[in-house]
């Protein structure tokens, strides 16, 4: 059976251990991985940063009124948020937020990720959950092949100039002052839920509608968006892999 994304993160949780009583950061929240983590915190907390504009409300429809009362989310970059004290998390997940910071705000992964480092406690971890570039992803099914074309178009209208894969990021870490670097691969691409595959193929097409000004080029992609659409509902969308990264805030 395919993994789905919370397989995924669950198996990329595993190697942190309990988490009850935790302080969290959450980078980028959207909800995915505040869910699991609301389960597991027992009356631990969970901070998220996030400088979109509607991510309250998306959090919150993942997450559910009763566990939302663990989480604070404060709505602003990542790069910015000095008014958090040093040494205050125990751990700081990043759940497909990496790639999105060089989208969203290109030369910040540097940056923030001394923000990291600076807001964990000694002995504080560090867990990424990312996908591979797609320059190194060989398709393994159609379906993973119609998740890379969707996501090339998505680069096209939105470009992004780097797309760091873990040893990269891992130097960067190492850089900042983490150590016990290390990671894996936790999912060779998981099956994206029938709910997704329309809220993506919808967002490609709006994001055309948006950006593209010339008639004929618009024509062009919204042809290329419908023809994924059509070989989608026979197929089905399988994500690229996925690998975890993590690293420990010794000193
Ligand atoms: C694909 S989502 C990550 C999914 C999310 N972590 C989850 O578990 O549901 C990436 C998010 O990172 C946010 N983001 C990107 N750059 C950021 C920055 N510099 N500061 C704050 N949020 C940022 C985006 O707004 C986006 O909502």
């Amino acid at each position: 059976m395919l993994a789905t994304w919370r397989d995924t993160f669950e198996i990329a949780l595993k190697e942190i251990g309990d988490i009850s009583g935790f302080t969290v950061f959450d980078a980028g929240p959207e909800g995915y991985a505040s869910r699991v983590l609301a389960q597991r915190i027992g009356d631990g907390q969970i901070i998220g940063v996030n400088m979109w504009l509607d991510f309250y409300k998306a959090v919150r429809k993942m997450v559910g009124a009763k566990l939302m009362q663990k989480l604070v989310l404060i709505y602003d970059d990542m790069k910015q948020m000095n008014y958090i004290k040093d040494c205050f998390f125990d751990l700081v997940v990043s759940y497909e937020t990496m790639v999105s910071i060089e989208r969203r705000t290109p030369g910040s992964t540097l940056p923030i990720l001394h923000q990291f480092y600076r807001i964990l406690k000694q002995n504080g971890r560090f867990l990424a959950v990312e996908n591979f570039p797609l320059n190194e992803v060989k398709p393994i099914d159609e379906a993973q092949e119609l998740q890379i074309k969707s996501l090339k178009i998505l680069n096209k209208l939105v470009p992004i100039k780097v797309h760091y894969n873990a040893p990269q990021l891992s130097k960067m870490l190492r850089q900042v002052g983490f150590e016990n670097i290390n990671w894996k691969m936790v999912s060779k691409g998981d099956r994206v839920s029938s709910n997704s595959v329309i809220r993506e193929i919808n967002g490609l097409k709006s994001l055309v509608n948006e950006i593209i000004k010339k008639q004929k080029e618009r024509e062009e992609y919204l042809n290329e968006i419908q023809e994924i659409d059509k070989q989608v509902k026979r197929t089905g969308l399988r994500t690229p892999p996925y690998y975890a990264l993590y690293a420990r805030k010794i000193s």
